[in-house]
């Protein structure tokens, strides 16, 4: 082994992750239970019912982690578990049984910020690898998840300045709900993108929130002049209000393609910005949205323009696992951070910043 070997546990919204992680870089296992299929049949998240389906699932995903990986309890270092931010219930589940087998295995618990989970997977290696290019310091980070958008300069492992972060809505919110204003169901992310790649015509052009020179963001009012937009195309397409009633698929290409454009816009200007600004050295994205593959193209542009490498997880490590929490429950282990079989849960947790 090259490095501490970490079971981790990811429970903070609705996906059931559970991996083991060698030195925060090399994944044994990876297993994600998902729920969008049950929280697509309610167009979102129910607390109740993620919790509840936690509860029914982390036994199964564990014992499929441990079957891919081919090691035993005597390989792990440490158990890393989320303790924030997300969900209360869905947290409690994931806390407790991580707590649960601390205890009787014996093994230190770490408590990790999703947050740093997500700019942590950038590290990740593809799976057979043993090594390959890592991010350099200083660098840029952007999160884009559904919770949370913020961009923060990055010294080493944990050492966060936050530069910048939504001021109303993440972007992955937006996205989907957009998604549910153009009937493209639930999580609208994956779905915009699907539509938008299809558009032929790219002519609606949606507003884009610059707030000056500042490295915040804020969505709330494009969620808004989207809305605006898809009623006057469903009044011109002769629709009466109906919900069932869809736009022609062309028309639904082209104002995702529109809606798209103006999130990446923001998001690729701004941090090619910061990386100018803090003399980076390197760029790394992560969070669900990330998954986005023209947002991963258009950050590549502007990375390459500056002559900075991207680190961009590949999908599967964008969106919420476990993989990522073991890669930074690993940096947290070799910093010496031990938490206690009281931790508690964390909905609010903010990022560690300096
Ligand atoms: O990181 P994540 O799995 O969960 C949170 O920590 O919030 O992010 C989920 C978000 C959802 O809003 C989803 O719509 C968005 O990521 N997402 C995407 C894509 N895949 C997932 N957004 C844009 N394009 C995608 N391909
Ligand atoms: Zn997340």
């Amino acid at each position: 082994m090259s490095g501490p070997l970490v079971l981790a546990i990811e429970s903070s919204c609705d996906e059931t992750g559970i991996a083991l992680v060698e030195g925060g870089r090399r994944i044994h296992a990876n297993v994600v239970a998902s729920q969008v299929a049950l929280h697509a049949a309610t167009g979102g998240i129910v607390p109740e019912v993620a919790a509840r389906a936690h509860l029914r699932w982390i036994v199964p995903v564990l014992e499929a982690a441990w079957e891919d990986a081919g090691v035993a309890w005597s390989d792990v270092d440490a158990v890393a578990v989320t303790h924030g931010p997300g969900l209360a219930g869905s947290l409690l589940v994931g806390l407790n049984f991580a707590k649960a087998m601390a205890y009787v295995r014996g093994k230190p618990l770490v408590a990790v910020n999703h947050l740093d989970g997500h700019v942590e997977a950038a590290w990740l290696l593809d799976p057979g690898a043993e090594t390959g290019p890592e991010p350099v310091f200083p660098l840029v980070a952007l999160v884009v998840s559904g919770g949370h958008t913020f961009l923060a300069e990055m010294r080493d492992h944990g050492d966060y300045r936050l530069l910048g972060e939504t001021v109303d809505d993440a972007a992955g919110e937006a996205f989907d709900k957009v998604g549910r204003l153009l009937g493209l169901g639930y999580p609208g992310g994956p779905a915009i993108m699907q539509a938008a790649s299809a558009a032929t015509t790219r002519n609606v052009v949606f507003p884009r929130a610059w707030l000056g020179d500042s490295y915040d963001f804020s969505f709330s009012g494009l969620k808004t002049a989207a809305r605006r937009i898809i009623d006057a195309a469903r009044a011109e397409a002769g629709l009466r209000g109906e919900p069932e009633e869809q736009l022609p698929e062309a028309v639904v290409a082209e104002l995702a393609w529109g809606f798209q454009d103006a999130v990446i816009d923001v998001l690729a200007r701004k941090t090619a910005r910061a990386a100018r600004a803090i003399g980076a050295r390197s760029i790394v994205v992560g969070g669900g949205v990330a998954a986005n593959r023209v947002l991963a193209g258009r950050l590549a542009d502007e990375a390459g323009a500056l002559g900075l490498p991207l680190h961009v997880p590949r999908p599967g490590l964008c969106t919420d696992n476990g993989a990522m929490i073991g890669a930074a429950g690993c940096r947290r282990f070799l910093a010496g951070a031990r938490a206690g079989l009281d931790l508690d849960a964390r909905p609010n947790l903010p990022l560690a910043v300096r």
